[in-house]
């Protein structure tokens, strides 16, 4: 799919920790919105992909995937595919035009790299020019229990400007599917990066 400069742009990664369906899910919500997405799957996160949903959801067939599953209203929005190790692609810079990332799901490594600016990856290096820009980075970790190294990297990250979002569905809506689990966390990221949906009920309404 291509870019179109007058597309809200966001970049998502997907990383190697459990959770590829609420990647799956918010990948579909940003695309039903029309956004242009900058997409960085890791090489755990491509195995993650195949091993939680199957082999057609390999990430070389993963707009057919996303189209069959959620619709052709995911066709409204765009997305390019980058490399973990292309440190050249353009959201390595400060002069690309993001307003938002996502890592969904994020791994303790990758959070262990951001926490302490490595810039080893592009997923790394995006982050980081997320933070240094003050621009939204949201960040959604999948491990438990969790290490103190993990937990002093979710506030490191924390007091960086990030927004860390652990995987962490509610259970007050009565969800009934694993796609209602899904749904809920998708909602939670729209929410922090400014788009309206009614992907879960509201409480009290
Ligand atoms: C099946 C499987 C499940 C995994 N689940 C998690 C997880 O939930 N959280 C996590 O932090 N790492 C998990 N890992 C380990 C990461 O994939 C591993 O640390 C990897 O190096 C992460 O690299 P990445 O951040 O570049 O994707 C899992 C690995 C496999 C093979």
């Amino acid at each position: 799919m291509s870019a179109d400069s007058r597309r809200d742009s966001i970049a998502v990664a997907i990383t190697g920790a459990s959770g590829a369906l609420y990647a799956i899910r918010t990948l579909a919500a940003l695309l039903e919105r029309r956004c242009h997405i900058e997409l960085i799957v890791t090489e755990y996160g491509r195995r993650l992909l195949r091993d939680e949903l199957g082999e057609t959801a390999a990430v070389e067939k993963l707009g057919d995937y996303l189209a069959a599953r959620y619709g052709e209203g995911v066709h409204r929005g765009t997305f390019t595919l980058y490399s973990n190790r292309d440190l050249g692609a353009k959201i390595a810079s400060g002069s690309q035009d993001c307003r938002a990332m996502v890592i969904i799901p994020c791994s303790m490594k990758t959070l262990a790299g951001i926490a302490h600016g490595l810039s080893r990856t592009l997923t790394e290096r995006a982050a980081d020019v997320m933070l240094k820009e003050r621009r939204t980075l949201v960040i959604v970790p999948r491990e438990t229990p969790m290490s103190l190294p993990q937990l002093r990297n979710m506030v490191l990250c924390a007091e960086a400007g990030a927004l860390v979002m652990p995987a962490m569905p509610a259970f007050y809506q009565m969800p009934k599917t694993l796609d209602d689990l899904a749904d809920f966390m998708a909602g939670k990221i729209l929410s922090a990066i400014g788009f309206p949906h009614d992907l879960y009920p509201r409480w009290g309404s």
